[in-house]
């Protein structure tokens, strides 16, 4: 397990679309396992591959009750809306209002490929948009309603 470096805001691999993780070997492992000590590390609670610059829709989450790993993930229904406070590893110092929905349910896959669906109320919804949103290349910060 190693801490990897966060790429911040500016840099053009921030902007991608990752793509599909299709290998679940020793090498995904490894990643997810760099990707929660670097979180934790930098006190987060949510990292996306593209920020350890890894092109591969991978990311990990912890709300406060214990991590969550998504391989693939995909948001398969939301409900309602909340409007709150939203900040990233790779905007340091900096945080804004973003809407987003109450609840939402995600079908994902582990580190070992099995799909599974979870789902989230509150901050852990309002992560798994978040990290979800940085698959596809898209900041906290396009999103914001008042900085
Ligand atoms: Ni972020």
């Amino acid at each position: 397990m190693a801490i990897r470096n966060i790429v911040k805001d500016g840099d053009p691999v921030l902007r991608k679309i990752c793509r599909s993780v299709i290998s679940f070997d020793e090498k995904l492992a490894t990643l997810i396992d760099d990707m929660l000590d670097t979180m934790y590390e930098a006190n987060g609670v949510g990292l996306a591959a593209p920020q350890v610059g890894i092109l591969r829709r991978i990311c990990v989450i912890d709300v406060g009750n214990g991590p969550i790993e998504l391989v693939n993930p995909a948001i398969i229904s939301e409900e309602g809306e909340q409007i709150g406070d939203e900040g990233c590893l790779s905007i340091p110092g900096q945080s804004g209002l973003v809407k987003r929905p109450l609840r939402v349910k995600v079908k994902a896959q582990d580190r070992n490929g099995k799909t599974f669906e979870v789902s989230g109320e509150g901050l852990l919804a309002r992560a798994f948009c978040h990290e979800i949103d940085h698959l596809n290349g898209i900041l906290y910060k396009d999103k914001v309603i008042r900085g």
